[in-house]
């Protein structure tokens, strides 16, 4: 076995912009990833090695068995602390079986489909209040309006916050997540606000995960308490409160993205979205629509793994230390798998790699689905149309989404 380590001199979006010749931070490049990756793909194949080593895979065949392969993970060279709060920790998503599944293990009892389902009356409730909250508002922003305040009410429900402490929890939330944003201009003030953010958030999460709540607790902080306080398998506070930090980090952009992004879609692809007209009575036509809606427009468009022993991405060849960037937007275009795979056809039902595969598959994709389902569901009720016709997209180092979505509802959502 080559024993090979790569340098890795350039941060990742620099490894993506050395291959698709663009800058992934360009407005040009966020507006629409796939662009530069399908001429890539169309010349040169769904594997590329990049001036400095790293590999770029488009296909999805590729993908899918470098995220199912335990011969990739993090190491030590994609590891990263993602939240910045200070706290010294790595989350489970980007560490390695068997500590990778050890500490899934500690919070996945708050993510079954049993532990989901019991949040649905609570999601739909959410959902109603804040659509209706909008109704007759004119023009409305979906992403700080209607997709930010019920993903953070519901990672609040999911991290076991107390009800009372509900709204704060969106402001606090908002904040963090601007925080571990590296490419967002944030200005003296709001810098000063993202800090005294994630001291609020230190504090209160060590004193919530002190004490085991009353009956254990099925949420996330009664999960983890259990293990502060217990012997089998006991975890650092500073763990623990770090593992709620990367919650944040993974459940609340993302899913904000899916619901904006996925309107956004809707909405500029009229023809295809009559078949939406019945979603209100049919939860089923939205559910497969939301699955196309994840496909063509992923909000997280890459994962990053790095060979942990040699190995091959399709033939190309990976010596240990390898960065191997997998370009989710390109895997879900991939024309070996999907028909058309450029055209929005809401009734498709493929299976796509928006939420990863294999290990790391992600926790909260029964509960971000649910969110979108319902928040979409209740917006095309309300026949919303676009109150400005262009968009602008956000980009960090894995998520994508529209900046702010202005729509208008024409008749109350009933
Ligand atoms: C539409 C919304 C979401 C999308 C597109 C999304 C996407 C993803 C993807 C692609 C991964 C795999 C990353 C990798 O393999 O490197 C992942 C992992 C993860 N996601 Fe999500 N996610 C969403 C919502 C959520 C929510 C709501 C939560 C929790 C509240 C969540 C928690 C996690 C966690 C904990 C992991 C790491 C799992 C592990 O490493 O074992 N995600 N997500």
């Amino acid at each position: 076995m080559a024993n090979t380590r790569v340098a890795v001199p350039v941060s990742w979006a620099e490894l993506i912009a050395e291959q698709v010749n663009c800058d992934p931070s360009s407005e040009a490049y966020r507006a629409d990833p796939n662009q530069f990756t399908e001429p890539l793909r169309r010349r040169h194949g769904p594997v590329h090695r990049t001036p400095s080593g790293a590999l770029v895979v488009l296909g999805h065949a590729e993908c899918a068995a470098v995220l199912r392969d335990p011969r990739f993970g993090h190491g030590a060279a994609t590891a990263r602390d993602i939240t910045g709060y200070g706290v010294p920790a790595r989350s489970f998503l980007l560490t390695d079986p068997p500590e990778h599944d050890r500490q899934r293990g500690r919070v996945s009892g708050a993510f079954t489909a049993r532990a989901t389902a019991g949040l649905g009356p609570g999601v739909e409730e959410y959902v109603r209040d804040l659509v209706d909250g909008v109704w007759g508002q004119g023009e409305v922003d979906v992403v700080a309006d209607l997709a930010r305040p019920l993903a953070a009410s519901v990672l609040s429900d999911v991290l076991g916050l107390p009800p009372a402490y509900g709204s704060r929890f969106v402001d606090m939330a908002e904040l963090l997540v601007r925080g571990m944003d590296p490419q967002q201009d944030v200005d003296p003030g709001t810098r000063a606000n993202i800090a005294r953010a994630r001291t609020e958030f230190v504090r209160v999460f060590a004193q919530l995960l002190r004490r085991t709540p009353e009956g254990g607790g099925a949420s996330v902080i009664g999960h983890l308490a259990q293990s502060v306080a217990g012997h089998d398998d006991p975890i650092t506070l500073s763990e623990a409160v770090a593992t709620c930090g990367q919650l944040i980090a993974a459940g609340y952009e993302t899913t904000v993205g899916l619901i904006a992004n996925g309107l956004h879609t809707l909405l500029t692809h009229p023809e295809e979205s009559r078949v939406l007209d019945h979603a209100g009575a049919d939860a089923g036509v939205m559910a497969t629509a939301v699955e196309e809606l994840l496909r063509h427009e992923p909000p997280v468009h890459v994962a990053v793994r790095t060979a942990l022993a040699e190995a091959w991405v399709g033939e190309t060849r990976a010596p240990r230390g390898t960065i191997v960037i997998l370009m989710l937007n390109a895997a879900n275009r991939d024309p070996l798998v999907y028909d058309d795979p450029h055209r929005l056809d809401l009734r498709r039902g493929a299976r796509h790699l928006a939420f990863g595969l294999g290990s790391h598959f992600c926790l909260g994709a029964p509960l971000a689905r649910m969110e979108a389902r319902l928040m979409l569901a209740a917006l095309w009720r309300g026949r919303p149309e676009l109150a400005e016709d262009n968009v602008t997209y956000t980009f960090g180092f894995v998520a994508r989404r529209v900046r702010r979505l202005r729509i208008r509802l024409t008749r109350r959502p009933t």
